[in-house]
């Protein structure tokens, strides 16, 4: 079994695609173990996206992040990882296969939507910045 920090993303929130995305998540049969709302500050933006600090696209993502509230997701299931990623389609909308999340209702690789951890590794630490563990089920 396996977890992954999923967030639907400000410009997602924005056009009401919350329900949208969580529905999909559970329709694959993942289980929903915790979920917030919440206006990320630079701090925690900076700490989530910090492998990229030094790509030029750094500061407006965080600019991005930062710009409005954000839902926060834990998910479970095998393979939560690689399972959601599927599910949420290549990073560049234009390469994300229609069908995903991003292939489907995306436009611009900023405002892609959703993140979704990339490794096991990741997740453990995205969950950490994110959640306390009391926040999240057993
Ligand atoms: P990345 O972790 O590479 O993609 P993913 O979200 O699919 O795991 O990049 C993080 C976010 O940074 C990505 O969702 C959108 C943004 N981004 C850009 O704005 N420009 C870029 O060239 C890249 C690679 C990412």
């Amino acid at each position: 079994m396996e977890r992954t920090f999923i967030m639907v993303k400000p410009d997602g929130v924005e056009r009401r695609l919350v329900g949208e995305i969580v529905r999909r998540f559970e329709q694959k049969g993942l289980r929903l173990v915790g979920m917030k709302l919440l206006w990320p500050d630079r701090e925690l933006a900076e700490n989530h996206y910090a492998v990229h600090r030094e790509r030029p696209f750094f500061q407006d993502l965080v600019n991005f992040i930062t710009g409005g509230p954000v839902v926060a997701m834990v998910w479970e299931g095998p393979n939560a990882v690689r399972l959601t990623r599927a599910l949420i389609g290549a990073t560049n909308p234009l390469d994300a296969a229609p069908g995903t999340i991003r292939g489907d209702f995306a436009t611009e690789i900023t405002t892609n939507l959703v993140h979704g951890s990339d490794s096991v590794e990741t997740a453990e630490k995205e969950i950490a910045l994110w959640f306390r563990p009391e926040e999240l089920l057993r």
